[in-house]
């Protein structure tokens, strides 16, 4: 079949403009009633979305969120790296919840997250601090050592890659499986790594009895969405990870190793970049980062200590503390650019009340120039100083409000500054965890 046109309105993308965690999982989930189906494209368990829907929270991994809305369906498409345990405990967790988890797809071209990859990364992970400490190299990326790297590493590598498909394919998994645990042992001996070497036969088995229970929700994604499309559904795709973290376009070499931005997209879904007709793109009141890598305007004092106490800065995966900084807007207009984002969604708001005063930075010093420019190099940004402007802090709380006109004169002007430096309309503020907590539209 020959997929000309769109026959549906604009499949929507949502994506996170900063270094993740910026709340994408909420938005999606208040927007997903407008869609038929909810797309995953990129990364693995690494990301974690919480959503809070009647006071419950819901961490999910790799299941998109739009699986909260029954009746539809949540698709986990081709780019993404699946760990079939984390993706079966998910499955069982939602359904002990009494939630309808019919509507989930995998792709069978997605690739397969082994307990080798797993432990490769830890692995490769402690080898990179030891030598940092013993004062050399580039230092730890700080991953979430969940196999993401290895995984997409071996995709590109291929003769050691195992895709879903392959799980329902034995000779061909015992193969896949045997060369890599043959290759890590001979690799992992020779670095002289402490580790109980692979059995391929026991990772072979646990995939297989994975595969078995993952078999009806296993289909060829590709043609599953163009024909939705065709047939005149709606699409949302769900970003994971964020834009600063997209292996091509963010702060390499700290990044993940997936296309987080919205131009991951057509690789990881078969579906044309000319059928997505709005991007939103969502970022926090502030910035966060987990992990290492360059962050211009962290705080590492009270201030920082404040808003992550606040905003609960947590990693969903992993637990660990995030780092805190001001509102860059040099880097978001740059996450702007490269997503083609239509509208803004901010979200965490209400947890900037209470400061007398809020920076946000504008523009970067380096080498005694001032930029308006994104530094996407590490060791460029490292060496950027942010140029910061004041605006008046809001004192009262304003998880309560309403509608963007119930906010204080301070924040409506918060969130127009935003608008006025990135040049796109804010569509929703976001004043708390729970979907009532959402104002549509930027303040007037
Ligand atoms: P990896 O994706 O586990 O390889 O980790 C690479 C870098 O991306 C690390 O700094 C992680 O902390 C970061 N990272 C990956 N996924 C997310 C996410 O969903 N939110 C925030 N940081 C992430």
């Amino acid at each position: 079949m020959i997929h000309q046109s769109n026959k549906s309105g604009p499949c929507t993308a949502v994506v996170g403009l900063q270094w993740g965690d910026e709340g994408k999982g909420k938005i999606v989930d208040l927007i997903a009633p407008g869609f038929d189906a909810v797309v995953r494209y990129n990364g693995g368990a690494n990301a974690g979305h919480s959503i809070v829907v009647n006071g419950e929270r819901y961490a999910l991994h790799l299941v998109p969120s739009g699986i909260l809305y029954p009746g539809k369906l949540a698709v986990v498409a081709n780019g993404v790296v699946v760990d079939p345990d984390q993706l079966l405990k998910e499955i069982d967790g939602l359904g002990e919840r009494g939630v309808d988890t019919s509507g989930l797809r995998l792709s069978d071209r997605a690739h397969v997250v082994l307990p080798y990859h797993k432990i490769e990364d830890q692995v490769r992970e402690l080898a990179l601090s030891k030598r940092r400490d013993a004062g050399g190299g580039v230092g730890q990326i700080g991953t979430t050592k969940r196999g993401i790297g290895p995984c997409y590493a071996d995709k590109v590598l291929r003769a050691l890659a195992v895709r879903v498909g392959d799980l329902r394919r034995p000779d061909i998994l015992r193969e896949r499986v045997e060369i890599s645990c043959e290759q890590r042992n001979a690799l992992f001996g020779a670095l002289g790594v402490d580790h109980e070497p692979f059995d391929a036969a026991r990772i072979i088995d646990a995939a297989l009895a994975a595969g078995e229970r993952l078999e009806p929700l296993i289909t060829d994604t590709v043609y599953l969405l163009n024909d939705l499309i065709d047939a005149g559904s709606s699409l949302l795709f769900e970003g994971a990870n964020a834009t600063l973290l997209d292996v091509d376009h963010g702060t390499y070499p700290y990044v993940t190793s997936s296309n987080s931005s919205a131009l991951g997209i057509g690789a990881g879904t078969g579906v044309p970049a000319s059928k997505i007709g709005r991007v939103v793109g969502v970022m926090k009141a502030y910035s966060t980062r987990v992990g290492s890598g360059p962050f211009p305007t962290e705080l590492l004092d009270d201030t920082g200590d404040r808003i992550r106490e606040r905003g609960r800065e947590y990693g969903t995966t992993t637990g660990r503390p995030r780092r805190i900084g001001w509102l860059d807007l040099v880097a978001v207009r740059y996450s702007a650019m490269i997503n083609g984002i239509t509208g803004l969604a901010i979200t965490l708001l209400d947890v900037l009340a209470g400061f007398d005063e809020l920076q946000v930075c504008i523009e970067y010093e380096i080498d005694g120039k001032r930029t308006g420019r994104f530094l996407p190099d590490s060791a460029d940004l490292e060496r950027a100083t942010p140029i910061y402007t004041a605006l008046p802090g809001f004192l009262d709380q304003i998880d309560a409000a309403t509608e963007s006109n119930d906010l204080p004169d301070e924040a409506k002007r918060y969130v127009s500054l935003i608008q006025d430096h990135v040049g796109v309309p804010v569509e929703l503020v976001s004043v708390g965890p729970d979907r009532s907590q959402t104002l549509a539209g930027s303040p007037v």
